[in-house]
């Protein structure tokens, strides 16, 4: 571990740059062991700064091998340059050139960052520190440049050359075998938004038109032989182009427009300037091959890429303190767009439980930061569900608090303002205080403040008088450096429903009516009072989510049975039936742990039984509601003291009680819901397989052998990768040979696709079983495991240390152990992919006091191993922290 780069970085001690970069000419000649860079960098004293300095450039594992400025050879005394760095400590007083040349070995970079080779073609990953692994810069986002790269390579090696921007020029290069392409990126941009392509693809493109009129040519680049599954994923490009002239205004700024699918890579997809690269999970589409859930991603995905030009790269971040700024933004318009272009409703429950499913984990834990950390010892463990995902939600607040038209006006503002710059969240927070003439100083907590934040609602209602009176108290939990916290600025958007269903007017006192239902909360304690309310009625709280808080409310049963029926907001109805489902659940939990035998409560039956009824409510819906919490939900709503073979138990025995008492309706639902059609992805087909196989897989819990047949015939019969997939799920729930037979039948039918292979990697390290552990030591084994590649990874170590709560935690500390050792052998080679691994271990604190003793044991075991990588020993010592 290099010490100068131990010490975290604050945000406190941002300065701008000494030296700025105008242009950057890069001439990258193709190798695949000694790729060789030379850079043209065009730089000039920054006016901001404080006066003469020396010019200090990133590396990381680069080997000089030539300096010059101005044309002119640097004698050796002059400069100091090392893997790390170069430093030249009496540059010239004004702008000058300077030009370095650096060898790399793209074969040998196992860590996927900066230039590398996956499947044998070339790629680059730059965000968020990479471009310093190919050549000496200032590498960090407000530095921004104008880049014309010249890529050359063995034509047989690497046909095709992409780069940033548009292509300029092109040709041979006599006599060697070799071929050039030279791109041109007229926008500034940063270093980590560039890239570059050299390999073997196959393309599938189409042009489209911009809202102006110009043409731009879209193109996806694939694997040879896979272009036939990049279609979904263009069309969604279009779709994304399209809506986000409608909906933002923001057309497209080049003239082509390219996607390169990899199947190495370390997250899921990355916005360089007009060369998005991609994992390739998220490009490829078939219906054998891809589930609903795999299309919905593609989409969004896609979609989330593409709208990053304008908040990422047309406008990007001064530091990376900031990048909820691009991120946060980027993924509320991604789900903005699938709200449009699918449910609205069904989206809105689905990015919840992935808000609550992970940033509401990581904001409970050792691990929690603020949407914007003010500290950090490795960039690339705050690519986290708090930045993207409660960054998102802090934008949809501004809406909320603002509406649609102020918000807008906003968006227009900071579009205005800053394009073509490297913003901060204040400057952006601003533009929406001007349009809105408000004032945000309040809201700022939420950028600042970790923890979720939870309410007590109480209430009481005066029916001759005619007044409820809603008491709302809010507290901020602590969370690692940040023991008190401030009241926050929270809109609660409320609805009284009253005995009919429909909503009864809200009239607040001394305010008069309450506009769009929002409630805005500023103080620990304050007090509602609504007048005019002569029936009886149900408060629905933060309709639509619309903050990312816990709530604890008066409500009984029969209130949450109401608002399950009769709630004119589809979440809230959600909700209601989740709650009811959540108390059910931890009153059995609490019941096993005392050895007595789990309650069967037939009011949730009840409810489920009204919504399955309902004919006017949407499939997809439906198969939301009928999906009870996971064990994940559960342990957070239990908080502490965990212990997930109770908890698997409880929820085991409530699917059983539902599959029971529902199943002629199941049966009949199941039946009636069977497409003989062709395959479509659209979002009105996908939602009655959702809830088709919602059918299956409860009508199977409790173990019947006739419904574990459907599931194996439902297996053997599909057309579609999302049926036989579910079938495939609900067949590993039980221990039978059908669940052995389908899953050697699946190995078998996709042995030479490793994206399916993930599948099957990742359902069987998901079984709730004892045997879980030594069946995933066997898969790594498998000829089609690696190591190497972190989509195999993630999806048979992440899946089983993230998703399978009984086998991970196993009380014996055997799974802790397990995933602890492929960590560490992780470590040496993929450091970014190790550190996400680690995360598992977030919640190991709330567990109950065996499992936590290990848990603790384990980590402190990796925490005592003296060459971690710096990303892997920030997320051990985070964890074992305070909290
Ligand atoms: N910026 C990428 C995105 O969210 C994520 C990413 C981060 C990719 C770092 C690679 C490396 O769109
Ligand atoms: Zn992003």
């Amino acid at each position: 571990m290099r010490t100068e780069h131990a010490r975290p970085i604050r945000l406190s001690d941002y300065r701008p740059p000494d030296w700025l970069v105008d242009t950057v000419h890069l001439d990258v000649a193709l190798h695949p062991s000694r790729t060789r860079i030379k850079a043209r960098l065009a730089l000039r004293p920054n006016p901001a700064a404080r006066g003469p300095a020396p010019l200090v450039l990133d590396g990381d594992e680069l080997t000089p091998l030539s300096v010059t400025i101005d044309g002119a050879a640097l004698p050796e005394t002059a400069y100091a340059a090392g893997p790390d760095g170069l430093e030249i400590p009496q540059p010239p007083a004004g702008p000058f050139v300077l030009e370095v040349e650096t060898e790399i070995d793209p074969s040998a970079n196992t860590k996927l960052m900066g230039l590398y080779r996956s499947s044998g073609n070339y790629c680059t990953q730059c965000e968020a520190e990479g471009f310093r692994r190919i050549t000496y810069f200032l590498d960090r986002p407000d530095v921004m440049a104008v880049y014309t790269t010249r890529i050359e390579a063995d034509r047989d090696e690497a046909p095709v050359l992409l780069g940033n921007g548009n292509l300029v020029e092109r040709g041979d290069v006599p006599g060697t075998g070799r071929h050039f392409a030279v791109w041109h990126d007229p926008f500034p941009k940063p270093c980590y938004l560039f890239a570059l392509v050299g390999g073997r693809l196959d393309v599938c493109r189409t042009t489209y038109t911009t809202m102006s009129g110009r043409s731009v040519e879209l193109a996806v680049y694939v694997e040879p032989g896979k272009a036939d599954r990049a279609g979904y994923a263009l069309a969604a490009l279009e779709r994304s182009m399209r809506w986000d002239e409608q909906a933002f205004g923001r057309e497209y700024d080049l003239d082509v427009f390219n996607i390169v699918a990899v199947a190495d890579f370390n997250m899921g997809a990355m916005e360089n300037k007009g060369l998005n690269i991609f994992n390739d999970k998220y490009v490829l589409a078939s219906p054998e091959t891809a589930t609903d859930a795999d299309f919905a991603h593609i989409e969004a995905v896609i979609a989330h890429e593409y709208f990053h030009n304008w908040t990422g790269n047309r406008i990007t971040c001064r530091d990376w303190f900031q990048l909820c700024l691009k991120e946060g933004l980027t993924v509320f318009r991604d789900q903005e767009f699938s709200s449009d272009m699918r449910s609205r409703p069904v989206k809105r429950i689905a990015d919840v439980r992935v808000l609550r499913g992970h940033q509401f984990v990581e904001d409970a834990g050792p691990l929690a930061h603020p949407v914007r950390p003010e500290t950090y010892r490795e960039i690339n463990n705050f690519y986290t569900a708090t930045v993207y995902e409660k960054g998102a939600e802090v934008v949809r607040m501004l809406k909320t608090l603002l509406g649609p038209e102020t918000f807008r006006a906003g968006m227009d503002l900071y579009f205005a303002r800053h394009d073509g710059r490297a913003a901060t969240i204040e400057e952006f927070v601003a533009c929406f205080a001007e349009a809105g003439d408000t004032d945000f100083s309040q809201f700022m907590l939420w950028y600042g403040q970790a923890g979720t934040p939870e309410l007590a609602v109480t209430r009481r209602h005066d029916a001759q008088g005619g007044t409820l009176v809603l008491d709302i108290a809010q507290v901020v939990p602590p969370t690692p450096g940040q023991p008190v916290k401030s009241p926050m600025q929270i809109p609660l958007v409320l609805g009284l429903v009253g005995p009919d269903g429909r909503d009864v007017p809200l009239v607040r006192r001394g305010h008069g009516p309450v506009e769009r239902g929002v409630l805005v909360l500023t103080r620990p304690a304050e007090r509602f009072v609504f007048d005019g309310i002569t029936v009886p009625v149900v408060p629905s709280l933060n309709r639509g989510f619309s903050a990312p808080v816990k709530i604890k409310a008066d409500l009984g049963s029969d209130d949450l049975r109401f608002l399950a029926t009769h709630d004119s907001d589809p979440f809230n109805r959600w909700q209601a039936v989740q709650t009811l489902a959540s108390e059910i659940l931890i009153g059995n939990v609490a019941v096993i742990r005392a050895g007595g035998g789990v309650r069967h409560d037939g009011g949730l039956v009840h409810a489920l039984a009204s919504v399955l009824d309902d004919e006017r409510l949407e499939p997809a819906f439906v198969a939301q509601v009928l999906s009870i919490p996971s064990e994940g939900d559960i342990a957070r709503d239990i908080g502490r003291d965990v212990d997930p073979e109770a908890i698997f138990n409880a929820r085991h025995a409530l699917r059983r009680a539902i599959g029971n008492d529902l199943a002629p309706t199941l049966r009949v639902l199941y039946d009636r819901l069977r497409d003989d059609g062709p395959y479509s992805p659209d979002a009105a087909s996908a939602g009655r397989r959702a809830l088709r196989n919602v059918c299956l897989d409860l009508l199977a819990a409790p173990g019947h052998a006739g419904a574990v047949a459907l599931a194996a015939a439902q297996y053997a019969e599909a057309d579609n990768m999302t049926d036989r997939m579910a079938a495939l799920g609900t067949l590993s729930l039980h221990d039978t040979a059908e669940r052995e037979a389908a899953l050697a039948d699946f190995a078998e039918r996709f042995r030479d696709d490793p994206l399916v292979i993930d599948k099957w990697f990742a359902l069987q390290a998901m079984i709730p079983d004892p045997g879980t552990l030594a069946r995933v030591e066997r898969l790594i084994d498998h000829p089609a495991f690696s190591l190497g590649n972190p989509n195999r990874v993630r999806a048979l170590l992440g899946s089983f240390a993230q998703a399978n709560h009984t086998q991970f935690n196993r009380a014996d500390g055997k799974g802790y152990d397990f995933v602890a050792g492929m960590v560490l052998t992780l470590d040496g080679r993929n450091p970014q992919v190790a550190a996400r691994l680690m995360t598992a271990f977030r919640s190991w604190r709330a567990l109950e006091p065996g499992r936590r003793d290990k848990a603790r044991a384990t980590l402190e075991r990796v925490a005592a191993n003296p060459s971690l990588s710096r990303d892997l020993a920030d997320i051990v010592e985070r964890s074992l922290g305070e909290r």
